[in-house]
């Protein structure tokens, strides 16, 4: 049975922008989360702490924590000792940390194996849940990876077994560059449920193959409440090639609300949220929602 309520994660200040090749100026992105916040969201990506070389969109993250209202939980990126300590510097207060299954999609990511990342940040982890912050870990390429084509099942729950055991809070299982299929994602978000009860478990998908919406239905299925989504389907990773945009938050909230499912999210406000980051990205928002907004 199909859940009262979902929680929508917002990354598209994030994942939507990280790979946006025209710099969006800091005041520009702020307007867009601050009016993203009205649209009700309670948690949201921010920014990353990660080296300015190898993303220069998100070389403001200082200045994006700094600017945004607290409200709800807000993660931000870190992929090593580095951002964390620069994250909880400028007052971030849910962190999220990522590694991919795949060792060749990982190195291209974060320039470390998957198990390099894994050994340097265990420690990390550790001490930040014995200080209490609230701990995310994005699992990339958790079905498929780029260069190292189809994941095994077993692979990706064991690299969320380790997070756990550490004492992760929650688990983000992403579908990198938009290839899951509906039945891949009943199956794995069944077992990940089944072995991890005690975390929270959120599915990130890409929509590159138009499949995303399909895979939310049947990750409800399979019990997940918790749905990684970004305004106007922007973003991608740029170090997955072929990766195209998240799911798009607006069409996810109604396609939920058609379900009878609630997520305290308006959609109204969320395309005025989208018109005003529209002007500053390469390509058009087309989305479903936002296509009927702008033609009302
Ligand atoms: P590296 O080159 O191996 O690291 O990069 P390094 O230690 O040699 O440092 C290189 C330079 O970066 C140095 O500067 C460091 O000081 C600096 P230089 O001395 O040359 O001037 N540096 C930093 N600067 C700011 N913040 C830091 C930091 N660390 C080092 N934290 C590194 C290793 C991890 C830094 C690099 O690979 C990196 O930044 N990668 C980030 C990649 C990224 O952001 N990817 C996108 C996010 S993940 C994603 O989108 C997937 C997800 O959406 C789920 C899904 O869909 O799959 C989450
Ligand atoms: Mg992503």
């Amino acid at each position: 049975s199909l859940p009262k309520n979902a929680t929508i994660i917002e990354v598209g200040p994030r994942d939507g922008l990280q790979n946006e090749g025209k710099l969006v100026q800091t005041e520009d992105k702020l307007q867009f989360i601050s009016a993203l916040q009205k649209a009700g969201f309670q948690e949201m990506e921010l920014t990353s702490f990660v080296s300015p070389k190898w993303v220069p969109q998100m070389a403001d993250s200082k200045d994006i924590v700094a600017g945004t209202e607290k409200m709800g939980r807000q993660f931000v990126l870190t992929p090593n000792e580095r951002g964390i300590n620069a994250a909880l510097e400028s007052g971030a207060q849910s962190l999220a940390v990522f590694v991919g299954v795949s060792n060749t999609f990982n190195q291209k990511n974060i320039n470390k194996t998957t198990q390099e990342s894994m050994a340097a940040l265990k420690p990390l982890v550790l001490d930040l849940k014995k200080q209490n912050v609230f701990v995310r870990a994005c699992i990339s390429t958790a079905f498929y990876c780029p260069f190292e084509g189809a994941i095994s099942p077993e692979a990706t729950i064991d690299l969320c077994r380790e997070f756990v055991d550490w004492g992760i809070d929650e688990l983000s299982v992403a579908d990198t560059i938009g290839m899951a299929s509906p039945k891949e994602s009943y199956d794995l978000f069944t077992k990940l449920i089944n072995e991890f009860p005690e975390v929270l478990m959120t599915a990130h998908f890409h929509d590159t193959r138009r499949m995303a919406l399909a895979n939310i239905v049947s990750a409800l299925q399979a019990g997940v409440t918790r749905f990684d989504t970004s305004a106007g389907g922007l973003g991608g990773c740029p170090f997955a090639p072929g990766a195209t945009g998240n799911v798009a938050t607006e069409d996810v909230v109604n396609m939920l609300h058609r379900m009878d499912i609630q997520t305290g999210i308006d959609i109204d406000l969320l395309c005025t949220a989208i018109e005003k980051i529209e002007p500053y990205v390469t390509n058009p928002v087309t989305t479903g929602m936002y296509t009927l907004y702008k033609n009302r």
